[in-house]
């Protein structure tokens, strides 16, 4: 599959048969965030990938999966194979920009550790789509308890988690009803 089709053929999918993913390829999809690029190489992404089941359940009600079902959805987190935890470290950024030939005031401008999540995040989706595969994305202001569950320090800022697994048909998101824009592309001049 190349770049063009995986893009064409992504999307959020909230629902999963619930069978699990072989570790190859959920080596394979979690290493795919190793690939995006990161500000200043400054390489301030981490995943937590979890596979285990009794694991995945936990972090699908620490993200609160009962308001999902509650408004007439199908049970989502609780049904993918593998989530990745999706963490970025403002320290390492701060770090990098500090050396001689960054300026560390490029980041009060635009804090890069979350333009590096969003790389990641895309770089995860489209491995999932290579695989066969479809994900979606919970973010992290739903997702209070998973740094507890998953061991993941104060100084790191969890950004969501990806939902991997073999999809269902599910109930259309209603942000789908937001019409496509048609300007987003402009050419020579904005
Ligand atoms: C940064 C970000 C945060 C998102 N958070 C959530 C979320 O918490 N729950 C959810 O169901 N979808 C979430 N989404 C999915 C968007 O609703 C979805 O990408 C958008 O409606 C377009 O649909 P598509 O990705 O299927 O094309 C998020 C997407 C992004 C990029």
């Amino acid at each position: 599959m190349n770049v063009g089709e995986a893009l064409r053929r992504r999307r959020m999918v909230r629902r999963f048969t619930g069978a699990p993913i072989g570790s190859e390829i959920t080596d394979r999809i979690a290493a795919a965030a190793t690939r995006a690029p990161t500000a200043g190489n400054a390489q301030g992404i981490t995943i937590v990938s979890v596979t285990k089941p009794e694991r995945i359940r936990q972090i699908a009600d620490a993200c609160g999966e009962r308001s999902y079902t509650e408004r007439g959805f199908d049970p989502w987190l609780s049904t993918a194979g593998q989530h990745l935890a999706l963490c970025t470290e403002p320290e390492r950024y701060r770090e990098r920009y500090a050396e001689p030939d960054k300026d560390p005031a490029a980041l009060d401008a635009i804090p890069w550790w979350w333009v590096d999540a969003g790389a990641a995040l895309m770089a995860v989706l489209l491995a999932a789509v290579e695989e066969g595969l479809a994900a979606g994305f919970h973010g992290g202001h739903g997702a209070a308890g998973v740094p507890a569950i998953l061991g993941i320090p104060n100084s790191v800022e969890l950004v969501g988690v990806v939902a991997v697994g073999h999809p269902l048909p599910d109930r259309r998101s209603t942000s789908l009803n937001r019409p496509r824009r048609d300007d987003a592309v402009r050419h020579e001049n904005w």
